[in-house]
């Protein structure tokens, strides 16, 4: 065969295969059968082989049949994807009001209200009653279609009753229930939880693993038709797309006065923890579309809708002690004990004050009045003083801790820092909570191990630290109060199990400095033992992707200061042996040691590709040598696609990666 015939061929074969995954992803008609796919794409491969400067890292010759979408594809717009304005209470909302009416002299308009509910926004394409495009927001301009993970969504109609073309435009959103359950299973398998429910929604959808999706339940709320309406009202417009099978934001509620908003809002407030899904207030919108054109469009949002927020939920009660917390390493730290008050759907009754500097900024006194605040977040925090209720009362200073509440040595603040210490290692409270740490969870998770035993092998003098643990025999253990046959044998052969835990989780529970559950888990993956770990240099740290100076020196001085590493040693000693790394997926043999490089746009976010690839074993680098072992590509590469081919570096593009990373 001639070399431009092989061209030929090899060009003619890409397109063909290109328009076959179009037809299959994106039209579910295929265009070649399996056994023409398979075999169209042997011999693509084989030629690009053959002929490697034909080889392109763009040709679906090395995509073969994919589970899994390489990329998705990207979509402009029609009409952009606006935001809204935020209001965060009724005042603010007449003053909106206010400015809208003068856009509409003589109206008295009616509003329509939907729940806010927090997810990520959709536009769905209908060509002839037939789903043929869900695309995301992006940028408001263009977004990213995501059409096959869409159609996992059970509630959503592929197909309309009549042939209808039209855009309609929703909120995809988890439920409170799938969204811990998935947390839950994301947990057991080493991943991190997402930290809510719509971001839970984002990754979700930004899955290339349509099979993945489908396990998943997403769920829609459609909240308008953008393409023109056969109605007048958004409400008759939004009724009549209910009836073509969408799932509406329900319920929507129609009112011509804001006091009645305004009950409703408060109403709503009120029962939002109620709700199978999460909310974050109200949209309030015009309900007549002829007065939404009148009122017109900012740049950012539509000057005839806006979102009546929550905000943070905030609750009153009494100030009635400051007790101070010892950290495991010695922090000392105010937290407030109130009068039991509820707040966002739980009773709250600690607080935390975080430093001294923060009680005299907020000019706290004991016996004080204080406003908590619960925002996005778990931890509520106390916002304010209520002065007007001292009412001439004279309350107590709240002044820093003269002594360590547990051993009573004087605390330290060292310059610069807002903390003030205990600087006694051999402090009991630290002593605990180091222990206290090692067991948990997210360490050797030895859960017999619980606080109260804890306080009981310390005070006995059986353990100092928690290498002790490992010393602990039966009878001693049986001694203890409330300590029966049963439960001590229970005790001893959790400490047991626990010598074998990876050796992520080992290195989570030693409690160095800065080093938190991730640290602890990048630096399992890329050590891969405590022996590397300790033959390493700052600079070796250093060179772990995520790992900062500051980290690197606490490590290197972790590993080469005998005092600190004393009770990691003893670990060792007394039978400790952490499992190398566990790689989730089976893809473990996959990237293990191998150093990867990405240029180039990608389909996922690269974070998400770096944390994959980690996740694998990969270590991702920023620059190709003659030591990367694979380039992954996205759309146009960099000089660092030329430096691969210099160096004969493998390269590969998503849908190759993503091969090489399923399991076998
Ligand atoms: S209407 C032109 N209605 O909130 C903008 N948005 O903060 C039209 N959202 O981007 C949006 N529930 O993702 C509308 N019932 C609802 C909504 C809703 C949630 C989201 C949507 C929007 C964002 C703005």
């Amino acid at each position: 065969m001639s070399q431009t015939s092989v061209r030929s061929e090899v060009e003619a074969g890409r397109q063909r295969l290109r328009d076959a995954l179009v037809a299959y992803y994106l039209d579910e008609r295929p265009l070649l059968g399996d056994a023409e796919y398979d075999a169209l794409t042997e011999r693509l491969r084989k030629l690009e082989a053959r002929e490697p400067h034909l080889r392109d890292w763009d040709s679906p010759g090395t995509v073969v049949r994919p589970p899994a979408l390489d990329a998705f594809p990207t979509r402009r717009h029609r009409v952009p994807m606006l935001s809204l304005s935020n209001v965060y209470n009724i005042d603010e909302l007449r003053e909106w009001e206010t400015s809208l009416l003068r856009l509409l002299p003589g109206e008295r308009p009616v509003y329509l209200t939907e729940l806010k509910v927090d997810g990520l926004a959709i536009a769905l394409h209908y060509e002839q009653g037939r789903l043929v495009a869900a695309v995301t927001r992006g940028d408001g301009s263009v977004g990213e279609e995501v059409t096959r993970n869409i159609k996992t969504v059970r509630s959503l109609p592929h197909k309309l009753p009549e042939p209808l073309t039209l855009e309609v435009r929703g909120e995809v959103y988890y439920t409170v229930a799938d969204f811990s359950k998935l947390n839950q299973g994301r947990e057991r398998l080493g991943e991190p939880a997402f930290k809510n429910p719509r971001n839970a929604a984002a990754g979700t959808l930004r899955t290339l693993d349509t099979a993945q999706v489908g396990e998943r339940r997403l769920h829609v709320a459609i909240y308008a038709l953008v393409t023109d309406s056969p109605y007048e009202t958004d409400a008759e417009t939004l009724g009549w797309l209910a009836g073509l099978g969408f799932p509406i934001s329900d319920p929507l509620q129609r009112f011509d006065r804001l006091d009645a908003i305004a009950a409703y809002y408060e109403q709503t407030r009120a029962r939002r923890h109620k709700l199978a899904f999460q909310i974050d207030g109200l949209v309030v919108k015009l309900d007549r579309l002829a007065l939404r054109e009148r009122a017109g469009f900012t740049s950012r949002s539509p000057r005839w809708a806006t979102a009546l927020k929550f905000g943070a939920e905030q609750a009153q009660t009494t100030l009635e002690a400051v007790e101070i917390g010892v950290g495991r390493t010695g922090v000392l730290t105010p937290i407030a004990n109130l009068t039991p008050v509820e707040l966002g759907g739980t009773t709250v009754s600690r607080a935390t004050l975080h430093n001294y500097d923060q009680i005299a900024r907020l000019g706290l006194k004991l016996g004080d009045e204080v406003i908590l605040e619960k925002g996005g977040d778990i931890i509520p925090k106390v916002v304010s003083v209520v002065l007007e209720a001292r009412k001439g009362r004279r309350f107590k200073l709240i002044k820093p801790p003269k002594k360590c509440p547990s051993c009573g040595t004087a605390p330290v603040r060292l310059e610069g820092e807002v903390d003030y210490h205990c600087p006694n290692p051999a402090c009991p409270a630290q002593r605990a909570e180091r222990i206290r740490h090692f067991v948990s969870r997210t360490a050797m998770d030895i859960e017999s191990v619980g606080p109260a035993l804890i306080e009981q092998l310390l005070a006995s003098g059986l353990v100092q630290t928690y290498a002790d643990l490992y010393l602990l025999g039966a009878e001693p253990l049986e001694a203890l109060e409330r300590m029966g046959q049963k439960s001590a044998a229970n005790v001893i052969q959790a400490i047991e199990e626990s010598k074998t835990r990876p050796l992520e989780k080992f290195l989570h529970g030693l409690g160095i400095r800065y080093v938190g559950e991730r640290t602890a888990r990048v630096l399992a993956l890329h050590f891969g033992s405590i022996p590397a770990l300790e033959a390493a240099g700052v600079e070796d740290f250093e060179n772990v992707n995520e790992i900062g100076a500051v980290t690197a020196k606490a490590l290197y001085d972790f590993f080469h200061d005998p005092q600190q590493s004393e009770a990691m040693q003893r670990c060792l000693q007394r039978g400790v042996r952490p499992a190398p790394p566990e790689r989730p997926g089976g893809a473990a043999a996959a990237l293990a040691g191998k150093t990867v490089v990405i240029t180039g746009t990608l389909g996922a976010p690269r974070t998400q590709w770096k944390e994959r690839l980690e996740r694998a074993g990969a270590t991702v680098t920023g620059s190709v040598s003659a030591k990367t072992d694979y380039l992954l590509v996205g759309a146009s590469p960099g000089s660092k696609l030329d430096a691969a081919r210099k160096h004969g570096v493998e390269v590969l593009d998503e849908a190759a990666m993503h091969k090489l990373l399923e399991p076998r």
